[in-house]
């Protein structure tokens, strides 16, 4: 297979190439395309053999669910069913948008898309790109981030050839995605709505409209067998060993310059305040940006890890974010990348 790469303006989409895209998919072939979160590897999620081919572009195990994508509420009948009223409410205030709901799977969408399980995960992207491509084709389309199984998301189409060149038919190049951490997924099948995984949508604007919404807090990975798969520590790690530091700042940075001097060559993911320590230091960085701004952290924060892996580094120091926000989703997957490393100060 060879990988077409065609670019998109998403303020003025060309819809000839949105229909090469959406035929694609029809044939049951792969698309990679941009959402607001990050780039998708898509497959008609009615298809069973189409999604297959995404499990095996990525390298993902059969036991990880994949997130169904539509384009309009209309659709929501195709994919779920027994739809709660919540599920519309929610819907109505954050779709399209960085929202996962998890319901009961409508068993035209093929087992495969939810590793078999009786649920199925759904979200509207709010990106145009994926807007078009969604309408055009007219089916749910499934699609998983477009990295390969366990490497960090891509936030642009350069990450996703990187990942996937020649296993994918068509990337959508739509420029670099907005957000830059997944959607946050909320299970509405569960006696108290839960997230399962803390995303681009912040767990305070969702107690705005569900204040019993409840975060489910562990790291499985360890137990694949449980509630939500897929949801193992291992996940969006770069190649080299990430060491996340926690706790009160200047010793935390002591503890970091420390550490950096143990290797051969270290790389850091730097907050703009922390520059000028690490400066002069033959320590590799890569920017996140300003410690305050949690968006422009999440914006960077997948591709700043591709960018130290780039730089052969043999490990990554990075500092914790504050835990609020966007700052979970944050935390959470700089907690996976580091595999569980967490050096309190
Ligand atoms: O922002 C996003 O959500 C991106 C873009 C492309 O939409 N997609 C994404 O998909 O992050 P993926 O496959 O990397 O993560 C999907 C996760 C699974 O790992 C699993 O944790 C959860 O969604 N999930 C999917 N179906 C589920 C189900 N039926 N029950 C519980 N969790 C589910
Ligand atoms: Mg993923």
């Amino acid at each position: 297979m060879h990988t077409q790469v065609i670019q998109i303006d998403p303020d003025h989409i060309d819809l000839s190439s949105i229909r090469l895209a959406a035929q694609k998919i029809l044939d049951g072939r792969l698309v990679a395309f941009p959402t607001e979160t990050v780039y998708g590897l898509g497959a008609n999620a009615l298809n069973g053999d189409a999604v297959s081919r995404i499990f095996a572009a990525k390298g993902r195990p059969p036991s990880d669910p994949l997130i169904v994508h539509i384009y309009s509420l209309d659709q929501l009948n195709q994919v779920a069913i027994q739809i709660p009223d919540l599920a519309y409410r929610l819907a109505e205030k954050f779709w399209s948008g960085p929202l996962t709901l998890v319901l009961p799977r409508n068993e035209s969408i093929t087992p495969a898309v939810s590793a078999g399980l009786h649920t199925v995960a759904v979200r509207m992207p709010s990106h145009p790109v994926a807007l078009a491509l969604l309408r055009s084709a007219n089916v749910p389309i499934a699609a998983p981030s477009a990295n390969l199984f366990s490497r960090p998301s891509p936030t642009t189409a350069q990450h996703v050839l990187e990942d996937l060149k020649d296993r994918v038919d068509i990337i959508l190049d739509g420029g670099r995605v907005d957000i830059g951490v997944e959607s946050t997924v909320l299970d509405l099948t569960s006696d108290v709505p839960t997230i399962l995984r803390a995303g681009g949508l912040t767990l305070e604007a969702l107690r705005q409209v569900i204040p019993n919404c409840v975060m489910r807090n562990v790291y499985l990975g360890e137990d694949e067998s449980a509630a939500s798969p897929g949801m193992m520590m291992k996940h969006y790690s770069p190649r080299a060993k990430m060491l996340l530091f926690d706790g009160e700042r200047e010793s935390v940075l002591r503890s970091m310059v420390d550490e950096a001097r143990r290797h051969h060559r270290a790389g850091v993911l730097v907050f703009d305040e922390d520059e000028g320590v690490f400066e002069g230091s033959g320590v590799a960085t890569s920017r996140l940006g300003s410690e305050s701004d949690l968006a422009q952290i999440a914006t960077n924060l997948f591709s700043a890890m591709r960018d130290l892996d780039q730089k052969n580094v043999d490990v990554i120091l990075v500092r914790g974010v504050k835990r609020e926000g966007l700052g979970l989703a944050i935390w959470d997957r700089l907690v996976r990348a580091a595999e569980g490393r967490v050096i309190s100060k």
